[in-house]
């Protein structure tokens, strides 16, 4: 079996490599030479644990290769993967699909014999349909199915979550692709893994429910933790209180700054829009949409409200700028706004991020850079923590003492024990725990 990857980003690459592992023939294909010639020499685009490793062993064993050449991989490939970006269309919130209809147009050119074209972009209902009018279009000789195939990696974890899915979903009437994807999908057989095949239209909608449910779920939580706040509650064993109903679970039940990364943002947007055009609103969605972009904005007014009301002059450590640990991906992250609103506020900021640093440095204005979270640490007014990076979560707190001008920390992630930071001396501020636990400085 051998496949054809369009777009080596994130989705791209990672299941490229996996698809590689699995024992298929793969070639990446990216427009940009300057990522393919660094894919070549070993070096990875982006950051994500084990992905070195993976390209490097399936490049030694011959299974995977990179390439600008689309047309040379896409005729050798039994099934071509369109995974390229979906970003929300600057003004309206809809998903820009040029990059899917551009690689369509360019895989119609150049596919031979029967090919299997998956969509693995995250895509609006109804984009297979003009993917398939695209191709014959282009090519009416031209011997293709067009296929669905919605990917749930997490960053940070995404090789596990692609070698060991809760779910494949694929979205095909046709027969003969189905033996394709049957096929590509084997191994997962082995662990059991639920494939569920479905039309072509439902699978591209299960992607934007799950994506829009979970983005729910944290925000349910989020306004929870608020509540929780005036009425001196608990929100984490909330979150596990109802997490233990089977019926609700115990995952993204995290209270934290809101959600953001390269999906949840653009998706619930995307699905709100086409909601809107076919007249079905999604009245829920759009709270949820509206109530997330408020809170990273809230989240500045904390870190405000935690170091007295006032932080002009003062300065604050913000540790972790990401949007979550285990990736150097900025995009929609709370970190953004937080740091901008501390700034408009007349506080200067001191940051430190493990892996998100050189994106952010491009997107953030004035912030004082530093080695690492002591560093960041020292001299500050106060600290709060943005991001659940494994090294901010036992943080020697007499060192930070000795480095903060005041023992004033804002745990937007709820990594630390309220009682214990009261005891040490900390006027500690988390989310949705009660006040009353933490002791003023
Ligand atoms: C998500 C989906 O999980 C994945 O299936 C899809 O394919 C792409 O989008 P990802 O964007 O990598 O993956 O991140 P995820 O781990 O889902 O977290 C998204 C955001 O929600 C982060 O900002 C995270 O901090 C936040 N979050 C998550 C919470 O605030 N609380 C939680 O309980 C879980």
């Amino acid at each position: 079996m051998r496949i054809a990857m369009i777009g080596t980003g994130y989705v791209g690459l990672v299941s490229g490599a996996c698809f590689s592992e699995f024992g298929v023939d793969v070639v990446c294909v990216d427009k940009d030479s300057s990522k393919i010639e660094m894919l070549e020499a070993g070096r990875m685009p982006i950051y994500e644990p084990g992905l070195e490793n993976l390209v490097k062993k399936n490049v030694d064993a011959g299974r995977l290769s990179f390439t600008t050449d689309l047309a040379t991989a896409v005729a050798s490939a039994d099934a071509v993967f369109i995974a390229v970006g979906t970003p929300s269309r600057r003004g309206d919130g809809h998903a820009d699909l040029s990059y899917v209809y551009g690689a369509a147009k360019e895989i119609a050119a150049a596919v031979q014999g029967y090919t299997v074209v998956v969509t693995k972009s995250t895509v609006p209902v109804g984009t297979g349909r003009e993917v398939e009018r695209i191709i014959a279009e282009t090519r009416p000789d031209a011997d293709c199915d067009v296929v669905s195939n919605p990917e749930f990696l997490r960053e940070g974890s995404a090789i596990e979550d692609f070698m060991r899915p809760d779910r494949v979903v694929i979205g095909t009437k046709s027969e003969r692709a189905e033996e394709v994807m049957r096929e590509l999908y084997r191994p997962l057989y082995l662990f059991e893994t639920p494939i569920v095949f479905t039309s072509r239209q439902t699978s591209e909608l299960i992607k934007y429910a799950a994506n829009t449910f979970l983005a729910a779920k944290i925000t349910f939580i989020n306004e929870i933790a608020d509540l929780c706040e005036v009425v001196d509650a608990d929100v984490q064993d909330v979150a596990r209180g109802i997490g233990l109903d089977g019926r609700i679970g115990r995952k993204f039940l995290h209270a934290g700054p809101g959600y953001g990364g390269s999906c949840f943002p653009k998706d619930t947007l995307a699905l709100v829009r086409t909601a809107e055009e076919v007249g079905r609103p999604l009245r829920i969605i759009e709270t949820v949409v509206d109530v997330n972009a408020k809170r990273k904005h809230q989240m500045a007014e904390k870190i405000i409200a935690g170091c007295g009301d006032d932080v002009s002059g003062k300065t604050i450590a913000i540790l972790g700028v990401t949007f979550k640990p285990n990736t150097d991906d900025m995009r929609d992250s709370p970190s953004i706004e937080i740091v901008a609103g501390l700034q408009a506020a007349g506080a200067d900021v001191r940051a430190y991020d493990p892996e998100g640093m050189t994106e952010a440095k491009e997107m953030m204005d004035g912030v004082i850079w530093c080695e690492d979270a002591y560093d960041a640490m020292t001299d500050a007014d106060a600290v709060a923590i943005v991001t659940e990076w494994n090294q901010f979560r036992a943080l020697d707190l007499d060192r930070m003492k000795d480095l903060l001008s005041e023992p004033v920390m804002i745990d937007l992630r709820n990594i630390y024990n309220p009682d214990e930071m009261a005891q040490a001396g900390f006027h500690y501020v988390s989310i949705g725990r009660p006040a009353t636990l933490s002791a003023p400085a």
